[in-house]
């Protein structure tokens, strides 16, 4: 389960991702599921392009599917509060990505 960011056509939307097999529902195939967290889609894309940022946790297989809904409800706070500590970093004109001085001590 992944924090990601899709490209459909020339926007992008902050998502949550499952790459898996879905054992709660018996799946049988691996599959790669994005929930776009402000959705404005009422027709399937034809394509789009992911970019996995974040990894929030591993697939699990949950009682029932209302338990999978709160769980993806939970994944959907956390992934927005990523997104928003992500904003932060831009309003202090700090880069996204560039990677961190990291000292290493002792
Ligand atoms: C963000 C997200 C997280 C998911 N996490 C799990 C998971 O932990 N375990 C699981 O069995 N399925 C997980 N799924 C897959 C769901 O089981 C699946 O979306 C649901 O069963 C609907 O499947 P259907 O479209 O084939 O009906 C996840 C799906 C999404 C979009």
């Amino acid at each position: 389960m992944y924090v990601t960011l899709s490209t459909i056509g020339e926007k992008q939307y902050p998502s949550v991702t499952n790459v898996g097999m879905r054992p709660t529902v018996s799946g049988k195939d691996l599959r790669v599921e994005s929930h776009l967290l402000q959705t404005e889609f009422w027709e399937t894309p034809g394509s789009m392009e992911l970019a996995f940022l974040h990894r929030l946790r591993d697939e699990h297989k949950f009682d029932s599917i209302e338990a999978l809904r709160a769980q993806i409800e939970r994944d959907c706070q956390k992934a927005v509060r990523f997104f928003g500590l992500m904003n932060k970093l831009r309003q202090d004109r700090r880069p996204l990505f560039e990677p961190f001085d990291l000292e290493i001590k002792g």
